[in-house]
């Protein structure tokens, strides 16, 4: 690594974002297309070059979801996916078709493993099938990426007669993935070297790096791709994807960031929308983010040591390499409690980013003295958390009155649970094994139990015990998948909260509601 020239000005790589097509397929992220199209318009305005939206051939609601997110894009390219077939190129043009800037990105695997067993291919039939799957692409729009399926595994000679081939029949970025995870930093920089030092017409195109964190290696593997001469990185919100997911865009953006003394490349994203990016990414796929996960995780700011913490009163830099605030970390976590009043509130609201009128702001100052009068100290994470679960219940069709659920070691636990469903007030008494599921099964009753709970998961929103449980679960019914969030500090209430909020999500699905 050589020291940076002061006034030398980094140069900008392109940062593609596939969180909602490799990163949407982790397995469990599934998100629905309104979902999809909140995140896409998140990454918009952060300053992502590139949107890969989705894979459109794969289903109804993939292609519906990328041609939303085609229809409302800003500045950022659409990109939609598609395999070397001509129907697939063929959807994939349908879908971006109404973005203003639009990419195909078509790919095809390379490596002799992938070409016998997978493709039952010899590599002169792939070979066609690049010139004529790149050739397809180039008819919808001028911006074709073609990528080489596991190129880390793929021989070199092979590897740079396909690249000549896709970059003659007119891609314009090629990407070279580390489909399984499998290189080490140095070999994949030389891999780079080599291709762009071999082929004709290297010089024409834009190199891309696509890295699986199968080793750990993903994030490493993409600063060496840089080195060795791409300029596209593709990554994802919290480093979601394929088994153990992919470089992680947020920890990309920063180490770029912070080390500028040495590293001659910057990107366009906002910093301070990356903790908004990843809080956002984390509810709509119902995918938790590590607590010591790299700039975004919750302890990633936090000094519990006595020394960090005497180091960091005397001078930041001590223990920090970047501010918190720099990716959207609030400097204060001012406390608030029950004295605190309307104006005060209205003030942390609005430094949270929540502009209310007056009665939703009533409405969740009133809850928020309720909280208050449970829970001493009130941080910013409840106070996101009570805002976000109000504005979600305001529009719902049924909604908890009230629960008393009784929990003994020696019988089932026994749930009286009061909802009103459009208005009406209807009541049911079930019991379980423990409080949740004595609770769920009243819930069921009173609206109908064609739904299978597919994930339950708890976190605490702050510390302590008086702290509020944020209550996340996915349900399916039909094949149709929703998330429900609740927030208590009863975790028996959240986790009512979170089944009554994926219920009023399943009811904008299907029509009617079996209420008794
Ligand atoms: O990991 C991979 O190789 C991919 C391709 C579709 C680019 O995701
Ligand atoms: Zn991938």
């Amino acid at each position: 690594m050589t020291k940076m020239n002061k006034d030398q000005i980094p140069e900008n790589v392109v940062i593609f974002d596939t969180t909602l097509r490799d990163g949407e397929q982790s397995p469990g992220a599934s998100m629905t297309i309104e979902q999809k199209i909140e995140v896409a318009a998140l990454l918009d305005d952060m300053g992502v070059d590139i949107i890969e939206a989705g894979f459109p051939i794969a289903s109804d609601g993939d292609f519906e979801a990328v041609s939303e997110i085609a229809k409302n894009a800003k500045n950022s390219i659409i990109c939609g996916l598609a395999r070397a077939s001509l129907k697939d190129i063929d959807r994939a043009g349908d879908a971006i078709k109404h973005a203003p800037r639009s990419r195909i990105h078509t790919f095809i695997a390379t490596s002799p493993l992938h070409m016998k067993y997978k493709l039952n291919m010899s590599p002169e039939d792939v070979l066609e099938k690049v010139a004529a799957s790149v050739a397809r692409a180039k008819s919808f729009t001028d911006d074709v990426e073609w990528s080489a399926e596991d190129a880390t595994r793929t021989e070199h000679d092979f590897l740079c007669r396909v690249v000549e081939v896709a970059i003659k029949a007119g891609a314009t970025t090629i990407n070279l993935p580390d489909t399984v995870g499998y290189a080490m930093p140095d070999e994949y920089k030389a891999m780079f070297e080599m291709v762009i030092n071999r082929v004709a017409g290297a010089e024409d195109v834009v190199f891309s790096t696509h890295c699986h964190n199968d080793l750990g290696f993903a994030v490493a593997n993409t600063m060496a791709g840089l080195a060795g001469g791409a300029r596209q990185i593709e990554c994802t919100i919290n480093g979601i994807g394929e088994r153990a997911g992919n470089a992680a865009l947020e920890e990309i953006v920063m180490g770029l960031r912070t080390r500028q003394d040495i590293l001659p490349y910057d990107t366009r994203i906002e910093s301070k929308m990356l903790v908004r990016a990843s809080n956002l990414v984390s509810a709509v796929a119902a995918f938790p983010v590590q607590y010591n996960k790299a700039i975004v995780g919750k302890n990633a700011f936090a000094h519990e040591s006595g020394i960090h913490q005497d180091g960091m009163l005397k001078n930041a830099e001590t223990y920090e390499i970047m501010t918190p605030e720099s990716v959207g970390v609030k400097a204060t976590n001012l406390v608030m409690g029950k004295h605190s009043g309307r104006h005060a509130f209205r003030e942390k609201l609005s430094d949270l980013g929540y502009e209310l009128g007056d009665n939703a702001f009533l409405d969740v100052f009133t809850r928020f003295k309720e909280l208050a009068d449970k829970k001493k100290n009130i941080y910013d994470e409840d106070i996101i958390a009570l805002v976000d679960n109000e504005i979600a219940e305001a529009n719902e069709s049924i909604s908890l009155v009230s629960l008393e659920v009784a929990v003994s070691t020696d019988r089932q636990a026994e749930a009286i649970l009061v909802l009103n469903i459009d208005g009406k007030q209807v009541h049911n008494t079930a019991t379980g094994d423990g409080g949740v599921d004595a609770t769920y099964n009243a819930i069921k009753a009173l609206t109908s139990d064609t739904q299978n709970l597919l994930r339950y998961q708890v976190q605490a929103v702050t510390e302590g015990t008086d702290a509020q449980a944020h209550v996340m679960v996915r349900i399916e019914e039909n094949g149709k998948q929703v998330i429900g969030n609740g927030v208590d500090t009863d975790t028996i209430v959240a986790s009512a909260k979170a089944y009554i909020s994926a219920l009023n999500s399943l009811l904008l699905k299907r029509d009617q509601l079996h209420a008794q």
